[in-house]
């Protein structure tokens, strides 16, 4: 992608923002969004759509390849240029959500409360597949996507915080949060796979550092106060093995994982 192209880009997108400033913001949003795609000389696609739920899997699917058009198959030039070696932080800077301040102030949280590195660092990563790649059962993508490269007991507390949010342990000061019941409502099961994974974990001798993520686990993020990743630079640098060649380049078992959020519209 040459400057002339990104431009194109970013014209078509300050044309149609320009355009569509009388509606919506949701619609607005899509009618930038649109643009930006058309001014693209390759077709991006939305990899997520048979699984995002806002398509019926089984419908006939949307026509992605249009003749004489190619298909996009490496970053979009619509997201920040991520550089070829790409550490957690720049995952952190340039693809995260700002949700991510959830997993920073979390993490801040288990600091001051004096945890060691492993907790702090697990705090820090809990819900990293909700900022950064798929939301339903972020607990399991999140622990396979930090696996290769944090204590085996890191993977297992992020894996198993998913089940635990659900229930109470009041001998250690956690309570069902108040948040579920505004969003589940007051009389909402959790399924039986995490009331298994739940069972399963109480007897486990990692317990206590998942209860911890659970305890340390904000829940409505405080958005007058910023915290900043390099607080946490030196827990990161003795607890997560940054491969060499960048994350998404190593052939990791979840390598894929990251190479599908530098470039989640790429076709295949
Ligand atoms: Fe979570
Ligand atoms: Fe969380």
């Amino acid at each position: 992608m040459n400057t002339d192209e990104k431009s194109a880009i970013q014209s078509a997108a300050d044309a149609a923002a320009a355009a569509s400033r009388h509606l919506p913001v949701n619609e607005r949003a899509d009618a930038i969004e649109y643009a930006m795609a058309e001014a693209l000389e390759k077709t991006a696609v939305k990899s997520t759509i048979y699984t995002s739920g806002e398509w019926d899997p089984t419908a006939p699917r949307p026509r992605a390849y249009v003749p004489g058009e190619h298909l996009l198959m490496d970053e979009d030039p619509r997201l920040q240029k991520m550089p070829a070696k790409p550490t957690l932080s720049d995952f952190f800077e340039k693809r995260f959500r700002p949700a991510k301040q959830h997993l920073l102030q979390s993490a801040a949280l288990a600091k001051e409360a004096g945890h060691d590195e492993k907790v702090i660092l697990a705090c820090l990563l809990h819900d990293i597949s909700v900022v950064g790649f798929i939301q339903s059962d972020h607990g399991y993508w999140g622990a396979q996507m930090v696996e290769p490269y944090v204590d085996e007991e890191i993977a297992w507390a992020i894996r198993y915080h998913q089940a635990l949010r659900f229930f109470p342990d009041p001998e250690v000061g956690y309570e069902y949060p108040e948040l579920y019941v505004k969003y589940f409502g007051r009389g909402y099961v959790p399924s039986t796979a995490m009331q298994e994974a739940h069972a399963y974990a109480r007897k486990h001798k990692w317990y206590m550092t998942a209860r911890l993520i659970t305890i340390n686990d904000i829940y409505s993020f405080d958005d007058r106060k910023t915290v900043e990743l390099e607080e946490f630079t030196d827990i990161i640098g003795r607890n997560f093995r940054q491969p060499k060649e960048g994350l998404g380049n190593d052939h990791s078992s979840s390598a894929h994982m990251w190479r599908t959020i530098i470039a989640p519209t790429r076709f295949l």
